[in-house]
């Protein structure tokens, strides 16, 4: 299949995502999708939870600096948030903005994007609110609007979840989209304690087992599979190497199973890899989104220096070639 066809059919990319991922040696599936509705719900128990210390802290920093950051989107701007969810962290900022000219937010869930801006616009009638339901990792467009600033709000570390590779570009595609001028509000959660980061994910009541097991019973569902999830043990742990979080699914014992009329073999021991979760230092992360023709203007932590939120803005294009010439790009 071309990838135009797979873009207008998500359920053949799902199948062929995930068919591929189960052919390579070491098994893994594209974290994306675990945002299936019930996904979505365990994702927002997860915010929570007492380990899950990002959503929190984000959540801190957001309203410590909510008047800035309003001031700083500018007034009348076009608010495009990338992995919206369910739409509770843009209110911090919504109740500051001057007269936005619009909101866009962006989720491949549509089921829990579509009830989120439903509330949303309830609570803020005089806003224009936009919904988009796609995988932002390919293009979409945005309301016209000649001469309002957009500004990218990309919470909650979900850049975190995107290989390097992957991640510029993401942040390139984001440039685009918001255009010379542009801004970008990025969450990022920092390198910490590993203890701190694994409990994070796995929490003493089992909800992120929930989040990573229902992957599989998606995949049963959807692409008619026979995944046994109670036969996959949630693992969670920190690759100082890598500086990520990785989650696993890690099959108890040998078996076999189908999915699309296919059959997978697992050893007893065998995992699927289904998240990676990277943590940045500031000056890392601002580096490399400088290589993608970003300029850091100013960044925001709490005061453990667990979570930032970084202010960028999109370089004009002298200043992003100089900057690529110097060699600066990872
Ligand atoms: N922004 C919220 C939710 C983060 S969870 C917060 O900060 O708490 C990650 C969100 O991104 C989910 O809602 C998920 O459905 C969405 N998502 C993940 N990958 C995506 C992709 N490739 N395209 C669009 N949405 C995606
Ligand atoms: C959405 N994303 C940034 C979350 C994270 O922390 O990587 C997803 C998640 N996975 C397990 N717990 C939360």
């Amino acid at each position: 299949m071309t990838d135009e066809l797979l873009a207008t059919d998500p359920i053949g990319r799902f199948r062929a995502d995930v068919l591929a991922g189960l052919s390579r040696p070491q098994k893994q599936i594209p974290a994306k999708y675990f945002y299936d509705a019930a996904g979505s719900r365990l994702f927002d128990a997860i915010t929570e939870l007492p380990e899950y210390y990002p959503t929190r802290t984000e959540n801190g920093i957001l309203r410590a600096h909510a008047g800035e950051l309003a001031r700083w989107c500018g007034p009348h701007c076009l608010l495009v948030e990338l992995g919206a969810g369910r739409l509770t962290k843009v209110r911090l900022l919504l109740d500051r903005l001057d007269s936005p000219a619009g909101y866009v937010p962006v989720d491949v869930c549509g089921d829990h994007l579509l009830a989120a801006a439903a509330g949303l616009a309830d609570d803020y009638p005089a806003l224009h609110i936009t919904p988009v339901v796609v995988d932002f990792t390919t293009s979409f467009a945005l309301p016209g609007l000649p001469g309002v600033r957009r500004v990218a709000f990309f919470p909650g570390s979900t850049i975190g979840n995107f290989d390097p590779p992957e991640a510029n570009v993401l942040l390139r595609r984001i440039a685009d989209l918001v255009r010379p001028g542009g801004g970008l509000l990025l969450g990022v959660d920092l390198r910490k304690d590993p203890a701190v980061l694994e409990r994070a994910y796995d929490d003493a009541a089992g909800v992120t087992a929930a989040f990573n097991r229902n992957l599989l019973t998606r995949i049963n569902r959807e692409l008619g599979a026979d995944f046994a999830p109670g036969a996959f043990r949630h693992v969670a742990v920190y690759n100082r190497d890598r500086s990520r979080v990785e989650m696993h699914l890690v099959s108890d014992a040998a078996q076999r199973v189908s999915v699309c009329g296919r059959a997978f073999r697992f050893r007893a021991g065998e995992s699927i890899h289904t998240e990676n979760s990277y943590k940045y230092d500031v000056a890392e992360l601002a580096s490399r989104a400088a290589g993608c023709g970003w300029h850091l203007e100013n960044c925001r932590t709490d005061e453990r220096g667990y979570f930032a939120v970084l202010l960028l803005t999109v370089m004009d294009r002298s200043r992003h070639l100089n900057h690529t010439r110097q060699g600066v790009r990872l």
